[in-house]
């Protein structure tokens, strides 16, 4: 698996390569489906998402290593897959098993290669305390936190560039 890493084409914009690589979940019924949840403040999941994607890519560019960017953006997109309102009483575990349940939901729906599993498997660490096994898994970790932060304070890194690319897939 560590074959398909290379560095990604100074040509590509950050959203392209999310839109290139994450064309068949971001145009599939279930992903298009996370729009209806809320992750943080205004930004629904999928928004979230997209934008840890967008944010992943771009911090990925930004350090010397080569990546497996199919696996990158497709982890990302996948990362908060579990498909309920988190917000709703019921799940009050929602912190510590929610990346399980996203991970067993992505697996039903996409086929999901061993480093989109640990993507999503442990995006929460350190919450969960099983670390990430792979770089790509690593990046995920620090954009999905980034995002998150910048969502709950109300100032989301969503904007028209990432929106450009979801209503491609309305
Ligand atoms: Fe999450
Ligand atoms: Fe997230």
């Amino acid at each position: 698996m560590q074959s398909s890493r290379k560095k990604i084409s100074k040509k590509i914009s950050n959203q392209r390569a999310v839109s290139k690589y994450g064309a068949d979940i971001l145009d599939s019924v279930g992903h298009k489906k996370c729009t209806e949840y809320i992750q943080h403040g205004n930004t629904s999941i999928r928004q979230h998402t997209a934008s840890v994607a967008c944010l992943a890519v771009a911090m990925a560019r930004k350090t010397p290593f080569k990546y497996d960017y199919q696996a990158l953006v497709r982890g990302a997109l996948l990362h908060d897959y579990f498909l309920y309102d988190w917000h709703k009483p019921h799940h009050g575990l929602h912190g510590y098993a929610h990346a399980s349940i996203a991970l067993h939901n992505a697996a039903e729906d996409f086929a999901v290669s061993p480093i989109e599993a640990d993507i999503i498997k442990k995006h929460m660490w350190p919450l969960n305390l099983n670390p990430p096994k792979y770089r790509e898994s690593f990046i995920i970790t620090l954009a999905d936190k980034v995002c998150s932060i910048k969502e709950i304070f109300g100032k989301p890194i969503y904007n028209k560039k990432i929106e450009e690319i979801l209503n491609e897939y309305q």
